[in-house]
């Protein structure tokens, strides 16, 4: 059948450095795809509706070369993070404005997509199921009954049947707090296979997970952006406003110009008057002038960030005025503070943007807005701080 099968892989060796007592070196943790034991997957029947998934061990999909996401690139990703509190559970953060975010990608890109409830079911399972490193037991640990389990995973307590798939020895997955998280990768994609230009006639909703720190090699450093007029991420009309993956292979080439000139990323500015800012490579982009926050508006070239719409809510609600509408690089230049947003990157600083051979730089540092921002963001998302807006899930 022309149905994706998936390809059983042997449980990997680790591949991130692990201390001697078996504890890994979060630390060194940076943004690469360190692969887990589990991914969980479903597919689209005919009728547009997805059927009930399951979690397979992780490993290679296969599908025919003619599938229309690797000829006309017809796929949408997603990206969150669940985070470990300092009790051990296990927090996600506004899985249901992901899921809506697919949706509506989704349905630009002329897909069907998971329900809300599908979409978040699929992001826990695949946190559970990957808590702990190497669980070589497949499909479930020796010492946990399979009934148990399955009841577990339907249970509020799902958090302490989860950890039994692999013996209490092995190293958890998700980092200790503010160690890093477990970043969790929802996928839909047209599978099938297609020679004209058609929509697929099967899709794939996937969801696995790698254990991420910093998104940026050198840390929490803050950012050099580089100005980049040539090559632009979206236009009017596009796609710039879904997360599709046909998004990020056209800005490569700028990025990696942009890299090897020493810089962190690449700013792009609108395609029309190369003027306005629109967002970095994975992340929306925020200046502070005084008492003023502002970003550009999401009308149709830029992401609609989760971590975006949020520091919105928390800066409005510390008092910051806060502006959505467009911004000339000329303004950013005068800017206090410039900092970018995203669920990848987090709440990054901006330390300097350059711009036609100018080094412009900002206030950066524990002082700046920016900080403050991005701590009370990280406070919610560790349960540190009152989740009062209810934007966390327990699992
Ligand atoms: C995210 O921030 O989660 C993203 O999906 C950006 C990504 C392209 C790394």
């Amino acid at each position: 059948s022309s149905n994706p099968a998936f390809a059983l892989q042997q449980p990997r060796k680790a591949s991130y450095n692990e201390h001697e007592n078996g504890e890994m070196e979060w630390e060194k943790l940076g943004f690469g795809p360190v692969s887990t034991d589990f991914m969980y997957s479903m597919k689209c029947c005919e009728d547009g509706n997805f059927v009930q998934g399951n979690l397979t061990r992780y490993g290679n999909i296969e599908f025919s070369p003619f599938a229309a996401v690797l000829n006309y690139g017809q796929g949408i990703i997603e990206g969150l993070k669940v985070n470990r509190k300092d009790d051990g559970r296990l927090l996600l953060f506004r899985p249901d404005q992901h899921a809506l975010r697919m949706k509506m990608g989704a349905q630009r890109m002329c897909m069907p997509s998971p329900s809300i409830h599908q979409f978040i079911h699929a992001v826990k399972q695949t946190a559970l199921a990957n808590i702990r490193w190497n669980n070589s037991e497949w499909p479930y640990s020796q010492t946990t009954p399979r009934s148990s389990l399955k009841r577990g995973l339907r249970t509020k307590n799902a958090v302490r049947d989860g950890a039994t798939y692999a013996p209490p020895s092995t190293p958890l997955n998700v980092p200790p707090p503010g160690k890093g998280s477990l970043y969790i990768r929802p996928l839909l994609i047209g599978s099938g296979p297609v020679l004209g230009v058609g929509p697929a006639p099967e899709f794939m909703f996937l969801t696995y997970a790698s254990p991420v720190g910093n998104y940026f090699k050198q840390g929490k450093t803050p950012l050099s952006l580089y100005v980049e007029e040539e090559e632009v991420r979206a236009f009017s009309g596009g796609v710039g406003g879904v997360k599709s993956v046909s998004n990020y292979g056209p800005v490569l080439k700028a990025l990696v110009r942009a890299k090897r000139l020493g810089f962190s990323d690449v700013l792009y500015v609108d395609s029309v008057n190369k003027k306005y800012l629109e967002e970095v490579s994975a992340s929306n982009i925020f200046t502070l002038k005084g008492n003023v926050i502002s970003t550009p508006p999401t009308s149709g070239t830029i992401l609609p960030g989760i971590t975006r719409k949020s520091i919105i809510e928390i800066a409005l609600g510390l008092g910051f005025q806060v502006e959505e509408r467009s911004i000339s690089v000329h303004e950013l230049t005068e800017a206090d503070e410039v900092f970018c947003t995203g669920t990848a990157v987090g709440v990054a600083a901006v330390g300097s943007v350059t711009y036609r051979g100018t080094r412009f730089e900002f206030k950066v540092g524990e002082t700046t807005v920016c900080q403050a921002l991005g701590s009370t963001l990280v406070g919610i998302q560790t349960g540190l701080t009152e989740d009062k807006k209810e934007w966390i899930i327990n699992i």
